[in-house]
Formats: C-alpha cells, sequence, structure tokens
C-alpha cells in the first residue's frame, strides 16, 4: 500500500486539504507560506512533542519558507485545553503581531489540535489554522472535521467552536516517537470507523494487525485514509453537527465516555474506553437483530489482534456506568440513545433501555 496519500475534502462552505506521507514535515512551512499572506504565524505545540525533533523540524520548515514563526509550548496533557491556556496563547498571538493574514500551526496530537484551534477560531474572529498532528488519533480524527474545544473543570469540551482548518499535513514519521499505548488507543477510531464502512474494512484492519503493531508504514498510512475518508464523509452535509450523519462517528462513545469519566480521565485513554464501547454497541445491534453474532465476534477478534481491551477495566460499577450514560449528549428526554453498528456496514441511532444496556455490558 503506497505510505502516502493526497484529498481534498469539502466541508462547504470550507475546503481542507489533508496530506499524509512520510517526511511531510518538511513541507509545512512552504504549504503554510501559500496560504497567507503575511510571514507571522505562531506555532503551538506541548512538552512533549517540544522533547521530539517535530517541533524543531516544522519551525525550521516554516522558516526557510520565509515565514516567522513565534513558538508557544504549552504543558502535555488534557489539563492544558484550558481556559487559562487559552488566555496564554491569545497574548502571544498578540505579541507575536499576528492578523487575519497570518496563521496559526498546531503541531501535537488533539489536545493541542483542540486548544489552538479554539484560539485560532476566536483571534479575530478567525485565523487559518493548519494542523500538524502527531498522534495516530489525531491524524484519524480530532485533526478533521473542526470541531475546537476547552475542558472546564464542570466537563470536557464544554468551550468550543467549529473552525475548519484549511491544512492537515500528516507526517508518518512523527508516529515513530508516538508511545505504543497511544498508537493503539488510536487504533480505536479506525476499527469504529470500519464497522461504519463496511465488513471488508474489518476483516482486512484484523489481518494487517501484525503489521500495523509494527507500524508498516504503508498499513499505518490505509488505516488513517479510511478513517479520514469516513469521518469526512459522515461531516460532509452535517458540517456543525446538527443531528445528521456525523452523530454516527459517536458510534462506541456513548459507553466509552462513560467510562471514561467513571475512571475519573486516568487511568484507561480515550481509545481504550471507545474500545470497550464499540463491543457493547455490537452486542446490542446482535440482540436487535440489527447484526449477527459473527459481527460481534469480528469486533471482538479486531480490537484484540490491534491490543486493544474489549471491555471496561474492572472495578468499575455497570450501574454507575449506565447512568453516566444517561447524561450523554444524545440523549432525548432523558432516554439513553446509541449508535449500533448494522450488519453490512452504517449505523443508526436507537434509543436503548437499562437492561438492554446492562445486560451488553455485562457480555
Ligand atoms: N476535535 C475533535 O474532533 C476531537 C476528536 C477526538 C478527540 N479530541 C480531543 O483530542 C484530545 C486527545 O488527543 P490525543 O489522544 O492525541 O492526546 P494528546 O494530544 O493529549 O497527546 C497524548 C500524549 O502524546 C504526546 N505526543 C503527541 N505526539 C507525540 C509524538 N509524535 N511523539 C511522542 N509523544 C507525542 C503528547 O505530548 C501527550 O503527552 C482530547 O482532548 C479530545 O477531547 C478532539
Ligand atoms: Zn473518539
Amino acid at each position: 500500500m503506497p505510505a502516502r496519500f493526497r484529498l481534498d475534502l469539502d466541508f462547504a462552505p470550507d475546503r481542507c486539504e489533508y496530506a499524509l506521507g512520510d517526511g511531510l514535515l518538511a513541507e509545512v512551512g512552504p504549504k503554510t507560506a501559500r496560504l497567507v499572506t503575511s510571514p507571522v504565524c505562531v506555532l503551538v505545540t506541548d512538552s512533549g512533542v517540544a522533547a521530539t525533533p517535530h517541533a524543531a523540524a516544522a519551525e525550521s520548515s516554516l522558516r526557510r519558507a520565509g515565514l516567522a514563526p513565534r513558538t508557544v509550548v504549552v504543558a502535555a496533557g488534557e489539563t492544558s485545553k484550558s481556559v487559562e491556556s487559552a488566555n496564554r496563547l491569545w497574548r502571544e498571538f498578540a505579541a507575536a503581531g499576528l492578523g487575519p493574514d497570518g496563521a496559526v500551526v498546531a503541531l501535537g496530537g488533539g489536545m493541542v489540535g483542540d486548544l489552538a484551534g479554539f484560539c485560532a477560531a476566536t483571534w479575530m474572529r478567525g485565523v487559518s489554522l493548519v494542523q500538524v498532528p502527531t498522534t495516530l488519533l489525531a491524524m484519524c480524527d480530532s485533526a478533521i472535521g473542526g470541531k475546537t474545544a476547552l475542558d472546564l473543570p464542570d466537563g470536557k469540551n464544554l468551550v468550543g467552536a467549529f473552525h475548519q482548518p484549511r491544512l492537515v499535513l500528516a507526517d508518518l514519521a512523527a508516529l515513530d516517537t508516538l508511545p505504543g499505548r497511544e498508537f493503539r488507543a488510536g487504533l480505536a477510531e479506525v476499527v469504529k470507523c470500519a464497522l461504519l464502512r463496511d465488513r471488508g474494512s474489518l476483516t482486512h484492519l484484523r489481518d494487517a494487525s501484525p503489521a500495523l503493531a509494527a507500524r508498516d508504514r504503508g498499513e499505518v498510512a490505509g488505516a488513517v485514509r479510511l478513517a479520514v475518508e469516513v469521518k469526512a464523509d459522515h461531516v460532509r452535509g452535517d458540517v456543525n453537527d446538527r443531528g445528521g450523519r456525523r452523530t454516527l462517528l459517536n458510534l462506541g462513545h456513548t459507553t466509552g465516555h462513560a467510562i471514561e469519566a467513571e475512571t475519573g480521565y486516568a487511568g484507561v485513554l480515550h481509545g481504550e474506553a471507545v474500545a470497550a464501547g464499540l463491543v457493547v454497541a455490537a452486542r446490542i445491534a446482535c440482540e436487535r437483530r440489527l447484526c449477527g453474532e459473527d459481527l460481534v465476534a469480528a469486533t471482538h477478534a479486531t480490537l484484540g489482534a490491534l491490543g486493544l481491551p474489549t471491555a471496561p477495566p474492572t472495578g468499575l460499577d455497570p450501574a454507575r456506568i449506565a447512568a453516566r450514560t444517561l447524561l450523554d449528549k444524545k440523549r432525548r428526554g432523558g432516554r439513553r440513545r446509541m449508535v449500533l453498528p448494522h450488519a453490512r456496514g452504517g449505523a443508526g441511532l436507537y434509543e436503548v433501555d437499562d437492561a438492554e444496556f446492562l445486560a451488553a455490558l455485562a457480555g
């Protein structure tokens, strides 16, 4: 499989170029320069990424292209996706002299992408955003679709804006420094997208799991491409997430978010929680004859082969997980609604009662 691709994503009225390849960090300068008329830009990253060679590579590419980047490093970790960090970034934008003709370049995982994206969305009512994702999750998911957000002590992603990046540049080489657990967690979103597409994609993922575990460039590129195509397909036509197809991307997330919240966002990664959520959704779908037992088995086997969990961490109270899912944003009139997969790909949104949910959670 070729280890590079380029897609033109149409999120009307916006367009976004997505490019993935080996060594693309060297192109962030020339590609960003083509989007702006001012040399002033701000490169935002976190301390984890700043400790790798990627930050210096991106900064020097921007300089070589004639741009004048100001680099801002926030502490790694979800706690930096805060109003305090946003305030710091806006002040840095002001100090850099960033105008509407400049750009914000977000180099990092979804945390940096959401934070820098939100600041770009709100700076002078919107400045060009370039996403340079360095985690598999960000390449597959958070860097595209235009959702930007901050967390509050009251909850995750409570403050946010839609702001499409003009360019997403994913360098496969950046993944070389990503810890294995973070890499595997990103694969959960790929499994979700395979379920949404078709059975062949799921089977392929299971068969490719040894190559993916070895981070074979061609297979990783194929997995990211699948995820980007499926996400773009669901975002297009429902860009602002108004109850259309974009909702289906929530497959596995009703349970996943509840598991994350129950663990206090510690000890379990988002992708790991979503993996368990995908199995729960498949079991409920099977009980309702939306799919056969074989889809549950294939989901389970694929996640297992990719080194992902297929159940919530032990010690969590099922009743509390069930109660948490009632707070999900898809709820209607206090009733739980979940995305359930269909036998031949695709999914739908269904009401699920406590008994049905608890039975699937128990396995
Ligand atoms: N906007 C969206 O549509 C969307 C979608 C999904 C998730 N998200 C958000 O994404 C965030 C999670 O993103 P994430 O999983 O990428 O986590 P993250 O951004 O917190 O990154 C995880 C860790 O990996 C480190 N890291 C990043 N790239 C690295 C690299 N190449 N080498 C070594 N270390 C590296 C980071 O420093 C950090 O410590 C959450 O805030 C979530 O809400 C947003
Ligand atoms: Zn997710």
